[in-house]
Order: C-alpha cells, then structure tokens, then sequence
C-alpha cells in the first residue's frame, strides 16, 4: 500500500476540506489513484500545531470544535504554531500550504515553501502569494532537492488551467492568454447589468459571501493581476512581478457604461491578459474590456471563472470552471498530490509506511 504522509500549513476552509477529504475518500482513492494520505502534522495560527508519527485522525480534526490554542489538547500538540520546526521535522513527503495570500511579499508563505522544500518535502499550495512572487526561487530550489512544487490551485481553484496549458498544450504554440478570473468581479457586473449600481452589486456579493468585507482586492483587480503574473511566467515564459502589470479595476464602471455596451451588443467584463509581442516581449494587464457576444468569454456568468488560452495550431482554447470554493480548491492539492505520485513514483513510495 502507498501511504503519503502529509503536513497541512493553515487549518482553514481549503486544508479542513482536504481533511474532510481524506477522512471520506481514502478508500476510493487507494483503488482509484493508488494511493492513500495520512496528515501527520497540523500548523494554524489560531489553533497552534501538532505532529503525529502513526497519523492523525482526520474525522476527529474537521468534527472537534477546537478553541484557541486548541491543538495543545491532543497528544503531540502545542498551542503555538511553530511552523518551522512542524514543516522541517514532521515525518512527511508533502507540505499542503493554505494559509493566507499576502500579495506584498507572499509572507510567511514563501517560507513556509522553502523551510519544506530545504528538508526535501514536495509542497503543493493554493497560495497566489509564493508562486506570484517567488515561484522562480520555489522551482529551483525544489529542483537542487529533487522535489515537486506544485501550485495549481493558485489561479483556477480546481479548475486546471496551469497543467492544461503547460502539459496538455505544449507543443500547440501558445501565446496569449485573457481570463476571466475574479467571479466577485465577474458577479458584480452581473448584478450591474440586472440594473443594481456597484455599491448594491457589491453589497450583495457580500451578503452572499462571495465578497469579503473589503473586497478593494477583488473590484480593483489586484487579485486578478497576481493570476496574471502566475501564468504569463508559467506559460508564455515571462518573468513579470506584479507592478509590471497595469491593472484597473471595475468600480469606475457606471451603470450607464452598462447600459451603452447592452445597448451595443457587448458585455464588460473584467479581463486578465498577457501576450508575446512580436519583438518577444510579454505585455501584460487587468482592465475591465467591452466583449462581444461572441467573444468565448462573454457567456461567463456568475461567479464561475474562464481562461481562454491562444493558440497556433488550435486557435483559442477555453476552460470554463469554479475559480473558488474550499472543496474545490482542496480538489487542486489532491491534483498536485497526483501528479507528484505520477511524477515520482518510486522515490516518494519509499517514503510510504
Ligand atoms: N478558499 C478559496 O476558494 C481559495 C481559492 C483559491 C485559492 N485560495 C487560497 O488558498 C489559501 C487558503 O485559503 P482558505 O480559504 O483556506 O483561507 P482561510 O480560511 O483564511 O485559512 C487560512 C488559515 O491559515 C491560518 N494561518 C494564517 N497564517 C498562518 C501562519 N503563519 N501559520 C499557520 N497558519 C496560518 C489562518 O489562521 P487565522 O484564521 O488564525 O489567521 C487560517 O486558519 C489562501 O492563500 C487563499 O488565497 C483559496
């Protein structure tokens, strides 16, 4: 039997999925994937750490109503969460990162990465912070320690757009991308063009829980823009930081713009691209863009996300999907965590108990 043993960094809505995923799926996933995952270790700001040689029980850690410092009531608990010495001495091949997205610097998450990658543990994370900011570093250092950095849920949630474009694709000439990749964005216009203004729109993405009480990062395109560097530097080979992009967002829509592009037979969406030039250079933004009906991503509704993808030899390519979501984003690491078990076979079973 293959038996990952897994640390998960951050225990919130994405990594409590993914432990309620492992508590209901192991089964299907030993007979489907060939492989089951065992969380030995536990780190949260709030709740503190814990490891685990033999295994903690998943069930037990989504169904206890923990307080905080609360991991200090279990056997191999603390109510301190010392990330680095649980990512560096848990008895784990993979470090699931899902703590908080800081576009700054991608703090404490870009070391959360390299503590794990140093001591040899693949990591898979849906944190935009590390891989817009520091993927380059990530993926050589993974490289000197002949482990995995995977990140698909960074831009998509589950929805896989990265390993799509970058192994599906290849060979097919890509060379620009545009996204719809904000669905409070994308939701907001909506509700703009059913006739709310952008106050009420926002209001109501709120109420519904897909804005957050200051959702500036969400209408004002920073979200947006650090998935563009994600992929232009994944993808088209770039390597853009974020202020290379130019980027606005969607609050200085009016309704009456709304209503001219109706009028016209276009739809404003919020767009997210990058292109190669001519001369090789990426050029890259977030704008919010008048589409035509026909345009692939004009049917994009809601708070669903899509990428469309341009290409030589297909033409464009587009992937519709949830770009959010605990579940589904808990979807991406089990992705990462497949495709480390595909990729290396071998040398992670000998890490399975
Ligand atoms: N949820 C989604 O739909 C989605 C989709 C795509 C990508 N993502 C990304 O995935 C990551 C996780 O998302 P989430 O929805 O699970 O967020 P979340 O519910 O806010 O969970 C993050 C958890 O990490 C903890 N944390 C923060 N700093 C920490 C640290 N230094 N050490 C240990 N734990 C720490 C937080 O504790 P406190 O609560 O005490 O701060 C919280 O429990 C984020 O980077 C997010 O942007 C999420």
């Amino acid at each position: 039997m293959v038996q990952y043993n897994i640390v998960l960094i951050g225990f919130g809505g994405v990594n409590r999925a993914l432990a309620q995923l492992v508590a209901e799926r192991n089964d299907l996933w030993q007979s489907e994937l060939g492989f089951r995952l065992n969380i030995v270790a536990v780190t949260d700001l709030n709740l503190g750490s814990v490891i685990s040689q033999n295994g903690i029980d998943p069930r037990m850690l989504v169904e206890t109503k923990f307080e905080k410092g609360g991991f200090a009531r279990l056997s191999g608990g603390s109510a301190e969460a010392d990330n680095e010495k649980v990512i560096r001495q848990a008895p784990a091949g993979i470090v699931a990162e899902a703590t908080f997205t800081n576009p700054q610097n991608g703090e404490p998450a870009v070391s959360h990465c390299r503590w794990a990658l140093e001591s040899g543990k693949h990591v898979v994370t849906t944190n935009k912070g590390p891989v817009a900011l520091a993927a380059r570093e990530l993926v050589a250092l993974a490289r000197r320690n002949n482990v995995h950095f995977e990140y698909e849920g960074a831009v998509m949630s589950g929805t896989p757009v990265i390993r799509l474009a970058k192994n599906t694709l290849s060979g097919a000439g890509l060379s620009a991308f545009q996204g719809v990749l904000n669905g409070t964005s994308n939701f907001v216009l909506g509700r703009m063009e059913a006739g709310l203004g952008f106050a009420q729109a926002v209001q109501e993405a709120q109420a519904l829980g897909y804005a957050e009480a200051d959702p500036t990062a969400d209408v004002e395109g920073y979200d947006v823009r650090l998935k563009v560097v994600i992929l232009a530097n994944e993808l088209l080979g770039a390597a853009l930081k974020p202020s290379d992009v130019s980027c606005r967002g969607i609050s200085s829509l009016t309704a009456a713009d709304i209503q001219a592009a109706a009028k016209d037979g276009c739809r404003w969406k919020l767009i997210g691209s990058a292109a190669r030039r001519k001369d090789g250079e990426i050029e890259a933004s977030v704008a919010p863009r008048r589409l035509d009906l026909d345009h692939p991503l004009c049917a994009v509704n809601g708070a669903t996300n899509a990428v469309s993808f341009t290409t030589d030899l297909l033409g464009a390519v587009t992937v519709t999907g949830p770009g959010a979501g605990r579940v589904e984003t808990a979807y991406a690491l089990l992705s990462d965590i497949i495709a480390i078990h595909r990729g290396s076979r071998g040398s992670l079973a000998k890490e399975a108990a």
